[in-house]
């Protein structure tokens, strides 16, 4: 977990994307208090329980990029001229599989799928090509330096077998490759330096990466594998003793801490809330901890303000990491 954690952060820094997650919620007033707590609570035979099961309403994921428009002058040494492109925006469905009651804990799997919104991203197509630090290549350099060392000395040889084309640094992808079908690295060529890298690969493949069907090449990509499997399992309170610690997220693949950021840091710590229990009585006060396991972390929701939305009253909270 700590090399797929490690190799999903690089991968993220050498694309220079971001993932702006908005977020705001309905504020209820509290006259109905205990029917809504006996709602909200995870429990089979709570009316709330199916859409913590099953979100009917998708989250929206938006994906930037930073676009390289000068990649050759970059090669020659000049500065990089970034233009931000996007959002690319995605609706996102999470559901919860196999879950198991222990007390006031419950314990599952959580599966997500991802729709392209063709209506909310505009004049942006999945297929765009944009032009970044090639992240199949990153992702290949990072998966050896962790499974083999050695390999990485082959490493500089293998590269214009693996990444066809004369600049492979820089490599213009369309954004659904980035994304999702991923960016081949092709592994057919007999040379003894892309065998190398190649057979070393096949060990041990991070998330990222996966091996093509009928076909000795292999693919990268961001989050291919997060519209496939489902990941966890992570422990959560069901609100049956406080209400207000519903949705706590407590641990992670069966661990309190990330083992991502500094040992025994606050910043380490599996905490708040899941996105889809957020606690009733939502007070404009409240420390809102939203556990986000994309970044590894947990976002921070700052009160900004009241609106309304359909008449309802409700306080909205931005998100600040
Ligand atoms: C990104 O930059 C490249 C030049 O490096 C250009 O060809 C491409 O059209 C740009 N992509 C978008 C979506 O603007
Ligand atoms: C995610 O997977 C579903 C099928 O499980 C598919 O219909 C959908 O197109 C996939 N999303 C993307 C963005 O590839
Ligand atoms: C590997 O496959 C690619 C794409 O099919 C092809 O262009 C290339 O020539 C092949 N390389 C070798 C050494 O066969
Ligand atoms: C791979 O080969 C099998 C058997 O020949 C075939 O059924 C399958 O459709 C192929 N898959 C792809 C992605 O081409
Ligand atoms: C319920 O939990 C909240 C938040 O952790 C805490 O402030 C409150 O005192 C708790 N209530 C009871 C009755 O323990
Ligand atoms: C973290 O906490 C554990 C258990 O309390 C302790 O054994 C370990 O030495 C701590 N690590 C650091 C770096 O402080």
């Amino acid at each position: 977990m700590h090399s797929t954690v490690t190799a999903t952060v690089t991968a993220f820094s050498f694309l220079l994307a971001i993932c702006g997650i908005f977020f705001y919620f309905l504020g209820i007033p509290s006259i109905v208090e205990k029917d809504i707590t006996a709602f909200r609570r995870l429990d089979n035979d709570a009316g709330g329980f199916s859409s913590w099961k099953e979100a009917l309403i998708p989250l929206q994921f938006n994906v930037y990029f930073f676009n390289v428009t000068n990649p050759d002058e970059v090669m020659q040494g000049k500065n990089p001229v970034l233009k931000e492109i996007g959002p690319y925006v995605y609706d996102e469905f999470k559901s919860k599989m196999e879950y198991t009651f222990d007390g006031d804990t419950v314990t599952y799997m959580l599966q997500e799928k991802l729709y392209f919104n063709e209506k909310l991203s505009g004049c942006r197509q999945e297929d765009d090509i944009i032009t970044i630090l090639n992240v199949a290549l990153m992702g290949t350099a990072a998966t050896i330096k962790k499974t083999f060392p050695m390999g990485i000395t082959y490493f500089n040889q293998a590269i214009p077998h693996l990444f066809l084309g004369k600049n492979t640094l820089f490599k213009g992808s369309t954004v659904r490759e980035i994304l999702f079908d991923g960016v081949t690295i092709y592994c057919n060529s007999t040379a003894m330096a892309a065998t190398t890298v190649c057979k070393a690969m096949v060990n041990y493949l991070p998330p990222q990466i996966r091996k093509l069907e009928n076909s000795s090449n292999f693919a990268f990509s961001l989050f291919y594998n997060k519209n496939k499997t489902a990941t966890g399992p992570f422990k959560e309170i069901r609100g049956i003793k406080n209400i207000s610690n519903v949705g706590t997220t407590i641990e992670y693949k069966g661990k309190l801490h990330l083992e991502v950021w500094q040992e025994n840091s606050t910043c380490d710590l599996v905490r708040g809330y899941d996105l889809s229990a957020l606690p009733p009585f939502v007070n404009p006060q409240m420390n809102l901890q939203l556990f986000v396991p994309d970044i590894c972390s947990a976002l921070h929701g700052e009160f900004t303000g009241e609106g309304k939305i359909s008449d309802i009253r409700v306080f909205r909270f931005t998100g600040d990491t």
